[in-house]
């Protein structure tokens, strides 16, 4: 098995999920799907280069979780809130490392512990979700049991109008997101 194969597993498991997304829209689609079967708190580190779509996918994140907030790029910011104005309202907390140095040592700046803790705190009644883009430069911060998604600029195929599809690859680390993952499989199933 080469590395590129090894990067793109094509035998789906309990764990991992992958996908070819054709347009902007099918990116959104992948993150409204993720959001609809949110219950509580996870954590999602998105990885790929700039471009690969990972704040298209955060769009689709909010509305699945039945936000309408307008989702825009935390690059200046590097934390935007949405949601949670109310104690049942489902939370979503979208931040992006890029502008951190590259070893995640400033993550305290942003506070991304304290963050943590309220996603990861027990007994939550509604969905809290805590975003990161560029998540490999604060790995070391984020708990074993997340939802990773790689999205990259797909090799094989081209999307409509000359737009250049993307691929993404999930992968759960642990019991939480694999049960998330689970309820999205007959969501992510239509995105085929
Ligand atoms: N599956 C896709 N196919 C083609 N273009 C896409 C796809 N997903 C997202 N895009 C486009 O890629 C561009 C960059 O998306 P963005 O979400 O800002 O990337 P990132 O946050 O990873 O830098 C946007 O113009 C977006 O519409
Ligand atoms: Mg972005």
């Amino acid at each position: 098995m080469d590395a590129h194969e090894t990067r793109f597993s094509r035998s789906p498991s309990a764990t991992t999920e992958r996908l070819v997304l054709r347009s902007p829209q099918e990116t959104e689609r992948l993150g409204q799907a993720l959001g609809q079967v949110l219950e509580d708190g996870l954590v999602i580190g998105l990885l790929g280069p700039l471009g690969a779509g990972k704040t298209t996918l955060v769009r689709g994140l909010a509305r699945g979780m039945g936000l309408s907030d307008r989702v825009t790029s935390p690059t200046f910011t590097l934390v935007n809130e949405y949601g949670g104005r109310e104690p049942e309202q489902p939370r979503l907390i979208h931040v992006d490392v890029y502008r951190l140095d590259p070893h995640g040592a400033e993550a305290e700046t942003i506070g991304l512990a304290d963050l943590l803790d309220q996603v990861e705190a027990p007994g939550a009644t509604r969905p809290i979700a805590l975003v990161v883009e560029w998540a490999e430069r604060v790995a070391d911060w984020l708990p074993e049991d997340r939802l990773e998604i790689r999205l990259d600029y797909s090799q094989a195929l081209q999307g409509p109008s000359q737009v250049q599809a993307r691929e993404a690859e999930l992968r759960a680390s642990g019991p939480h997101s694999q049960a998330v993952l689970c309820r999205a499989r007959p969501r992510l199933e239509q995105l085929r």
